[in-house]
Parts: C-alpha cells; sequence; structure tokens
C-alpha cells in the first residue's frame, strides 16, 4: 500500500457546539468534525484527515469563555485598506478549533440578527478572512468545506485565488447547503464594498449573481446537502428557489449525504438534564420523566394522556401553523401538548393563543432552552415536525433515540429518516404529505389511535430507539468524498 499524505480539511461555520449553537448547524458542525476525526485510517484505505474547524469570535462567545490562545495576526485585504486581524485556538474534545476576531465582529452582539446588513458584513468579512488565516500560519488546506450563506463566500474567494496563488492550487472546495433559502441578503453593495466582482456564469440568473450562497454554488468543486432527498428536492421549482435551473446545471456535482447526531451528547441512558435516565429496556422509567413533565407545566399527571412537544425555531418553515390549527381541528381528541421556541413573533403569539384557548391542556415556553428541550424528548409522547421544507432536521432523530415518536411531514430529510409504512412493525413515525392543518389532523388521529394501543405504541418507540442516527457512516462518506477530490493524494 502506497505511503497516504494527510488531507487536511478546514470546516467553516458560523456556529458549533458546543461552543455556540443556535439551531442545528450548530449541533453538525459540533458533532461532524469530530467524527470525521475519529474514522482510523484503517477505515479509510490508510488514509488520514486531519480536520480542523473555524468559526468567527462572536461576542458572545467572548464572554462565555477564555481558553483561547492567540495563534496569528493578519490582515484582511480591503479596497479601503487592510483589516487588522487575529486567531485564536481552543479545542472541542480534540477538535481544533480557531476563531477569527476581527472588523465588525466584536460588535455584532448575536450570531445572526435582525440587522440584514450588519450579518452580511460580518460574513462576508469571516469568509474572506479564512484563506489569509490559513497562509498566515502556513496550513495547506486540501479541502474547504464550508457551510451555508455565511461561509459561502470563502469558496468564491478561493476560486478566484487559486489560479493566481500556488499555496491554494491544490485546495478544492465543498459547499453545504443546510437552508437554501437564506442566501445573505442585501449583499450587493457588501461585496462590491470588499472589492468582490458581480459574478460571471451564464447559468446563474442575473439576480443571483452578488449573493453569497448562489455564488458560493457556482465556485464550489463540490455541492452538497444534509440528506438524499433534499439534494433531488433543491432540483424541482417548488424547492430550488429559482436556482433549480442552475442546480440542474450542475447536477452531476450535486449529492446529499445525511446528517446523524452526537449519540454520546443525545443518550438518554447518560442525559444530566433528565431526573430518570433509561434505555429501550425500561421504558417504564421514561413515563417518570412524562409525569414530571406534566407536573413541571401544571397539566394533569395522567400517563393515558398523549403528550404531544414541538421544540423548534418558529419559522414559517417549520409549519408551526398548521400544527397550531391542526390541534385546534383535533381539540375533540384528548391530548396535551407543550410547544418550546422562539422566532417570528407572529408565530409565538399563536402558539400563546392556543394555550389561551385551551388552559388546561396547552403550553407554550417561548425561550431558547437546551435543558427543557431534553426534558420534553424524553418525556413526550409525540413530537411534532409539520415542516415546509426540511433540508434534513435533527429533532426528529433526537426523539427518535430518546423515544419520542415524530409526527411529521413527508419532506426532505424527515422523509429519508422516519418510516412510516405499510409494515407496521417497522415503523419509527407518522408522516404526512400535504402542508395542511386536515392533512395534519388526519394523521393526528392515527397516531392517537395506535397511542391507545401500549404494546404497539412501545413497538414505535423501540424501532426508533433502535436506529442507528450516529455519525459514522455517514462520516465515511465525507471522508471518502475528501479523498475523492483530492485524488487520493499522496506523499510526494
Ligand atoms: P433547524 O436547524 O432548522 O432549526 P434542526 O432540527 O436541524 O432544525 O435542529 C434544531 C436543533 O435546535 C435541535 O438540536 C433542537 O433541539 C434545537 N432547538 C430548536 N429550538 C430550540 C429551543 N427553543 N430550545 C432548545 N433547543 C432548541
Ligand atoms: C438547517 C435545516 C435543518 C438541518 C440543519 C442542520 O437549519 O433547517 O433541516 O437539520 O440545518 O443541517
Amino acid at each position: 500500500m502506497p505511503d497516504h499524505k494527510k488531507i487536511n480539511v478546514l470546516y467553516l461555520a458560523s456556529e458549533a457546539d458546543p461552543i455556540i449553537k443556535v439551531g442545528g448547524l450548530g449541533d453538525v458542525a459540533g458533532s461532524l468534525p469530530k467524527a470525521l476525526r475519529k474514522l482510523s485510517p484503517a477505515k479509510l484505505g490508510g488514509q488520514s484527515l486531519d480536520v480542523r474547524l473555524v468559526l468567527p469570535f462572536h461576542s458572545v462567545i467572548t464572554q462565555k469563555f477564555d481558553n483561547f490562545q492567540l495563534v496569528s495576526s493578519f490582515t484582511v485585504p480591503h479596497p479601503n485598506g487592510g483589516i487588522g486581524s487575529r486567531a485564536f485556538l481552543s479545542y472541542i474534545g480534540d477538535l481544533p478549533v480557531y476563531l477569527i476576531e476581527g472588523y465588525s465582529l466584536l460588535t455584532a452582539p448575536t450570531v445572526y440578527s435582525k440587522d440584514n446588513l450588519r450579518d452580511t458584513r460580518k460574513y462576508t468579512y469571516f469568509s474572506l478572512a479564512v484563506l489569509e488565516f490559513v497562509k498566515s500560519i502556513n496550513w495547506h488546506v486540501d479541502i474547504l468545506h464550508a457551510n451555508d450563506w455565511h461561509t459561502a463566500l470563502s469558496v468564491y474567494d478561493l476560486k478566484l485565488r487559486r489560479q493566481q496563488e500556488p499555496f491554494f492550487s491544490n485546495t478544492y472546495s465543498i459547499l453545504s447547503m443546510h437552508n437554501m433559502p437564506y442566501m445573505g441578503a442585501e449583499s450587493k453593495k457588501v461585496i462590491h464594498d470588499f472589492g468582490l466582482l458581480t459574478c460571471e456564469c451564464d447559468h446563474l440568473p442575473d439576480w443571483a449573481r452578488t449573493i453569497p450562497l448562489p455564488i458560493g454554488m457556482y465556485a464550489a468543486d463540490q455541492l452538497l446537502t444534509v440528506s438524499p432527498n433534499y439534494a433531488k428536492e433543491i432540483l424541482t421549482p417548488e424547492y430550488g428557489c429559482g436556482l433549480q435551473d442552475f442546480l440542474v446545471s450542475r447536477k452531476e456535482s450535486v449529492a446529499g449525504i445525511l446528517n446523524g447526531i452526537d449519540t454520546d451528547d443525545w443518550n438518554p441512558k447518560t442525559d444530566a438534564a433528565l431526573l430518570f435516565r433509561y434505555d429501550e429496556d425500561t421504558l417504564e422509567t421514561r413515563s417518570l420523566n412524562k409525569t414530571a413533565l406534566q407536573d413541571e407545566f401544571s397539566l394533569e399527571k395522567d400517563p393515558q394522556i398523549p403528550l404531544i412537544v414541538l421544540v423548534s425555531r418558529m419559522d414559517q418553515q417549520k409549519g408551526i401553523d398548521i400544527a397550531i390549527e391542526g390541534l385546534r381541528i383535533s381539540s375533540n381528541l384528548n391530548f396535551q401538548a407543550i410547544f418550546l421556541g422562539t422566532g417570528d413573533p407572529i408565530l409565538e403569539a399563536a402558539c400563546r393563543s392556543l394555550e389561551v384557548e385551551f388552559p388546561d391542556r396547552v403550553r407554550a415556553a417561548i425561550r431558547f432552552d437546551l435543558n427543557l428541550s431534553r426534558r420534553m424528548y424524553a418525556g413526550g409522547d409525540l413530537l411534532l415536525i409539520p415542516s415546509r421544507y426540511e433540508p434534513c432536521g435533527l429533532t426528529q432523530m433526537i426523539g427518535m433515540h430518546y423515544g419520542c415518536v415524530p409526527l411529521a411531514r413527508a419532506t426532505g430529510g424527515l422523509k429519508d429518516t422516519i418510516i412510516d409504512s405499510k409494515n407496521e412493525n417497522k415503523n419509527t413515525g407518522f408522516l404526512f404529505n400535504a402542508a395542511t392543518p386536515e392533512a395534519f389532523a388526519h394523521t393526528l388521529l392515527r397516531a392517537i389511535t395506535i397511542f391507545k394501543d401500549q404494546q404497539k405504541w412501545n413497538q414505535l418507540q423501540k424501532n426508533g430507539m433502535q436506529s442507528d442516527f450516529s455519525w459514522e457512516k455517514s462520516a465515511l462518506k465525507y471522508a471518502h468524498l475528501y479523498m475523492d477530490l483530492t485524488g487520493g493524494k499522496n506523499e510526494n
């Protein structure tokens, strides 16, 4: 077997758990790079990976942590003069994490804000700082793996520089798309201010040529989505966000690799946030978590009443309005419901209204609360995910892993991960097709009917708990892609 060189992978994201998490991207960026580092060369035909993560040094991070070591000071080019920048190093386990600081980062307090212009400036700066940074530490990156619009311009920057700068001539790029409709707003002026030109690509519609995500999509060597089904969906007008024709023109470079979850972190047997820990053989212990949750929310403590939970960003994407209306038209059924989420004020208000309407059985917890989310996965019977679109979705996998059965719309990654077939013994959840309250209500009735048969319900729970949602299989797929792109590079 020939001697193989390490493949150096730089994974770029706007958030990564446990340093900073807002949504599923944070879960993925905090767990996939770790899973990639765990793959032994024996599994990769002798090849090894040196995976490192890079994040913006958001000021919320500076407030929470202090164990960072300064590793580099460098300048990011800008038409009005260079921007002084610094990079710090920290670790998640053995995963090196670089944090880049400079320019507008210190003054933008949250990871994402309602101020599009400020966010676009911040992430344009970050994306352009990344290549300068790796040059400053003389680290030759083989794979630049960007995620979402926030880091997409790094891929464009690479394409522009790779021809001219030998330092980058062997660097290949991947852009993973976790949420296509978010492309980077109000970006035309920002990217021109940074000295970037409008992207010249015949296949890209005119409107998209100054927007970070589409430009990154044009520039990337490989485009990925976070589930195989979503990779097919984005080639259609329904899900393609106006870029479907462009994506069809790059069809050979578009693939989907399913997300996993960190099963060490999400483990009902060891979860420190739970009052009662359990596994698939101790489901009776699980029911104590249900009673505790009913108690916490002053709901009737009755194990026979199905306890429905929802843990979600409050966003149009998530179809929370569909669930609210669906529950309203199902009010003849006996259920309790707890909503946990924050985001769109209209959806938050709609949850609160439902609580006011059904004070004895609906609760709305309008906040971001990681520990409560864990208690809900461990105590809820049914987890609602009525999404209009879902690039992958992690909550259904977490829910199944915790014995909380998902009721979800058959879209994107939800369809790839939840089994709802004619063979009841194999099923792991409930799926509905039309994005309507009626379709939701019809499926809710189906779920509640099965809930009444505890044996069938336990089977559903166990099927979900036995499903393998760990990262291992998918991490191997990423590793093989890295090897394919770099041509299984040999040392020379
Ligand atoms: P998305 O990334 O689109 O928000 P995912 O299903 O991929 O959806 O991931 C959502 C992640 O964020 C999960 O880990 C979920 O538990 C968590 N989450 C969402 N809303 C809340 C909340 N209000 N409090 C705590 N955790 C939340
Ligand atoms: C996005 C998507 C979600 C996906 C997550 C992580 O936020 O909305 O479906 O699971 O990214 O990839």
